[in-house]
């Protein structure tokens, strides 16, 4: 079976490709399916945006059709900047200016925090496959390492003593919010797959 990837980032291409060929799935980038759809986030949770993504994707392109959504969720800020960790602080800012209006918003606050990431397949007969993935930590005082992307020099696993920043690829998809949302929905895609074949 072949799906699209509603994303425009290589690396999530080859990520998936990874992780679903075991099942005879084959991913393919919205260009490989000649579709290039841009959708606007306007969902306020994970699931919604995910479910967007996915499903314009698939109208575009008559093929099932997976997006992922993810972000940052602060406890002391009530969640804060969850769907909007990409838009957190105004276009103005990148990833350092982001981590470190974080820190200025957190001062004297709790730290603990969580990413989160949602991935949603949609399939043109309408049926959805959705899974969810969670990675708790505490917000650093400081930024620490050079590695990943957005928030990991600032997101802390108090159990190995290092950002998502000083992880390897390897170690952080080992524990990470999208590596846990990617091995359930291969599970239930899995399952899916068992229960649809004609
Ligand atoms: P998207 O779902 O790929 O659009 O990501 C949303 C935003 O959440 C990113 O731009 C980052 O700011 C943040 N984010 C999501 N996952 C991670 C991560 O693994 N590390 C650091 N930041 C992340």
């Amino acid at each position: 079976m072949k799906l699209v990837l509603a994303s425009k980032n290589p690396k999530k291409l080859i990520e998936l490709n990874e992780i679903l060929s075991s099942l005879g799935v084959e991913v393919c980038s919205e260009a490989d399916a000649g579709v290039d759809v841009e959708v606007e986030e306007t969902g306020t949770t994970f699931e919604e945006n995910s479910l967007l993504k996915a499903k314009a994707v698939m109208e575009a392109s008559g093929l099932p059709a997976v997006a992922d959504d993810s972000g940052l969720c602060v406890d002391a800020l009530n969640g804060a900047p969850g769907v909007y960790s990409a838009r957190y602080g105004g276009p103005g800012l990148d990833d350092t200016g982001r981590y470190r209006l974080l820190l200025e918003n957190l001062r004297g606050q709790g730290r603990t925090a969580r990413f989160v990431s949602v991935v949603t397949c949609c399939f043109p007969k309408g049926d959805v496959i959705s899974a969810r993935g969670e990675c708790p930590g505490m917000i650093a005082f400081a930024p620490m390492g050079e590695g990943g992307f957005g928030y990991d020099p600032v997101f802390l696993i108090p159990s190995l003593k290092k950002t998502f920043a000083q992880l390897s690829a390897e170690e952080k998809n080992a524990i990470s919010h999208r590596g846990k949302a990617l091995a359930a929905f291969a599970e239930k895609l899995a399952a899916y797959l068992n229960d649809h074949q004609e």
